[in-house]
């Protein structure tokens, strides 16, 4: 009984907010999704793991003033800040870490680094007391986005639904799959759609043509588009819910609910690791590191040799 009280501790569900699309939506999902859990008393950290410091500007803060930021927890320094140094709180729930310009040196600077693609797992070992971390991933595939697929036990693709966006997510999920395969971890996709024109016909059209391939891993309620979103944003006060409207606010709290519902998923019980064939000892960890659930029996979790597609 002793082995397993470890596994029921509380560990942080880190949520990705992916798409190499821009534009699509992955920041004012992280901002609101950010502002409606911390809303309903859940410990946020929101991570801005993106050059346009987008998120930071959301939350009210100049980034150009940023003294510390997200580049100098990742980057390979002797002189290394902690989190709490570079934290920035932005209510009683919810801390940021920022981003700006600098964080573009990421990329080139690491490219022939060790371990380059665990940089952000790493840093999220460290990372305690908060129930749920939401990255808001730059609009690309390269390695910040890697970075936060690794550092995810769930991943959020948010998506405007045109004819040409079935393309788009039938490769982008197929992609973050083999990157996942290959790279021997597995977080679960899902995706919400934002941007919604819900009464236009072709919307609605699109709108079930979508479900019919994806509802399984789809966010029941849709975002509606409206502009309340950037006045939020030039406000920067991600907070301001009621202010989006009734209809887009009752679409943020529904996926907000759906997050909830969802991260209650992956608790591992004993049972499930029985049958996966592992046992508590040889599955060693802590509550605060992202662990992706082992599905094939007899898996085994190797953190010790991260592979690299960068190889
Ligand atoms: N549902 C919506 N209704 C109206 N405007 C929206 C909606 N969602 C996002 N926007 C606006 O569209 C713009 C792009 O959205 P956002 O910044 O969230 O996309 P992104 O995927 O983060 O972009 P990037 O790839 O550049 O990081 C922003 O100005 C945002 O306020
Ligand atoms: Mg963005």
């Amino acid at each position: 009984v002793a082995a397993f009280t470890n596994l029921e501790k509380k560990f942080v569900i880190s949520i990705a907010i992916i798409n190499q699309k821009g534009g699509v939506g992955k920041t004012t999902v992280s901002l609101n999704l950010a502002a409606a859990l911390s809303l309903k008393q859940k410990k946020v950290l929101l991570i801005d793991l993106d050059p346009q410091g987008h998120s930071t500007i959301g939350c009210g803060k100049n980034k150009k003033s940023i003294q510390l930021s997200l580049f100098n927890l990742l980057s390979p320094s002797l002189s290394k800040p902690r989190v709490a140094e570079v934290k920035l709180s932005i209510s009683e729930h919810l801390d940021l870490i920022p981003s700006n310009i600098t964080l573009s040196q990421f990329e080139p600077l690491m490219l022939g680094g060790a371990d380059r693609e665990y940089f952000l797992r790493n840093l999220l070992k460290n990372v305690t007391g908060y129930d749920f971390v939401i990255i808001d991933a730059p609009p690309s595939l390269g390695l910040l986005t890697i970075n936060a697929l690794l550092a995810a036990t769930k991943i959020i693709v948010p998506l405007e639904l045109s004819p040409l966006s079935f393309d788009g997510v039938e490769s982008l999920g197929d992609t973050i799959n083999l990157l996942q395969q290959r790279l021997g971890h597995r977080a679960e996709i899902k995706y919400v759609i934002n941007r919604f024109q819900a009464n236009s016909k072709i919307g609605q059209e699109l709108w079930m043509e979508f479900l019919k391939s994806y509802e399984a891993q789809t966010f029941a309620q849709p975002i509606p588009a409206t502009v309340r979103f950037l006045e939020n944003l030039r406000a920067g006060n991600p907070f301001r819910l009621k202010n989006l409207g009734p209809k887009a606010h009752a679409a943020i709290e529904a996926v907000a609910e759906e997050v909830l519902q969802w991260s209650l998923q992956p608790k591992l019980t004993a049972t499930m690791l029985r049958q996966s064939g592992l046992n508590s000892a040889a599955y060693n960890f802590s509550p605060e590191v992202p662990q992706s659930v082992p599905v094939t029996a007899g898996a085994t979790v190797d953190d010790s040799a991260p592979a690299s597609i960068f190889l």
